[in-house]
């Protein structure tokens, strides 16, 4: 039986109590929050017969527990994962790894230290139309990926940390389109060049707004166009993406919309296409199957990884190629310059 203990007892941690709950091999035994009304309101909301606490070193020392589910803020990260893999925990967290690159690596070579394993939440690679377009760029039907380009456009106001960081899109939301674009390739970025800005209307104090272009290990471009301060035409929570290839492009809408357009036939074109004609004849791609999705899926399979003694595809030694991508960006957007990995 894994004996759970929650770190962050925040909006998010609803989604993790409930998947905890409803598994057969857990028990969450400790909640625990600097603001201890959140903790109380979570063992009531979901009835729990855990104990809570105020701080991860007494519920570390007081419980018994095997797993850590961190789900503080960005900032709390090192410590609390640090702390519990020390006390001989594995922990499962929420992204991003912390709020610095630095203290991301010495968290991994902590879990190298420790040998315990820490896995990091990336949710939004479990979804049926993302797998279903990096099942179909590895048929390599269209060839070979010449530039991948991604636009996320919404406008959440979330009160709370986010509306206070320096860097609101980059650091805490642009991880999951770097670590999507990361998981359809299978690519690492070499280097970046970042413009981040905060539109005059915006809501945020931090940078709301970026566009990025990263270089990838291969020579392949991704570029990233961001604003969390979108007035209007927003895109999904996923972003738009469009995936150009030797033969072809493929477009995701971020939702439903999932299709290639080939080139005819790999035949060589001559010519110039009328601007208003569309030639296209798009092919649609089905979303793969899935029993599970988004944070279900992630966590299902960090149990699983756990149980058999594998590595989840989230394991902090392969999201440190993500985390990389969003810090490399934050420095480039201060210096102006084409930061290399
Ligand atoms: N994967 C996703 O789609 C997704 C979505 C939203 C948030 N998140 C991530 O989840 C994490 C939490 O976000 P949230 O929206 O729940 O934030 P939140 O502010 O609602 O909750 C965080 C909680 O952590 C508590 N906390 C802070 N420091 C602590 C510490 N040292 N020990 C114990 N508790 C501490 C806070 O008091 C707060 O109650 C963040 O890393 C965020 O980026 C992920």
């Amino acid at each position: 039986m894994h004996k759970i203990i929650v770190a962050g007892c925040g909006m998010m941690s609803g989604t993790w109590i409930k998947h905890a709950k409803n598994r057969e091999d857990s028990q969450i035994v400790a909640l625990v929050d600097i603001i201890p009304e959140r903790a109380e309101a979570q063992k009531k909301e979901y009835a729990l017969s855990a104990n809570t606490y105020a701080s991860i070193t007494e519920a570390l020392e007081k419980e018994d527990a095997t797993i850590v589910f961190d789900i503080t803020v960005p900032s709390a990260h090192y410590d609390v994962v640090t702390t519990s893999l020390r006390a001989g925990c594995h922990v499962f967290g929420e992204k991003p790894m912390s709020d610095s690159l630095e203290k991301s690596e010495k968290m991994v070579e902590c879990a190298n230290e420790t040998k315990k394993e820490y896995f990091v939440m990336q949710n939004r690679r479990y979804i049926p139309q993302l797998y279903a377009l990096r099942n179909f760029l590895h048929t390599k039907t269209l060839g070979k990926i010449g530039q991948v380009s991604a636009n996320f456009q919404l406008d959440p106001h979330f009160g709370g940390f986010r509306e206070e960081m320096d860097s609101p899109l980059i650091a805490d939301m642009a991880i999951h389109t770097f670590d999507a674009c990361r998981f359809l390739t299978g690519k690492n970025a070499v280097s970046v060049y970042c413009h981040e800005f905060n539109p005059f209307w915006s809501w945020y104090q931090g940078n709301a707004s970026a566009i990025c272009v990263f270089e990838m290990e291969d020579g392949s471009v991704f570029d990233y166009r961001g604003s969390w301060c979108a007035n209007g035409l927003n895109t999904s929570w996923e972003s738009e993406w469009r995936i150009a290839c030797e033969n072809g492009a493929v477009f995701w809408d971020g939702a439903e919309k999932l299709y290639y357009d080939a080139t005819a036939d790999g035949a060589a074109k001559t010519g110039i296409s009328d601007e208003n004609e569309i030639t296209s004849s798009f092919r649609e791609i089905a979303p793969m199957p899935m029993a599970n999705t988004y944070h279900d899926a992630c966590i299902n399979e960090m149990f699983a990884a756990l149980q058999s003694g594998t590595r989840p595809q989230t394991d902090c030694r392969d999201n440190i190629h993500s985390i990389r991508m969003v810090y490399k960006a934050i420095e480039s957007a201060k210096t102006k310059k084409t930061v290399f990995f």
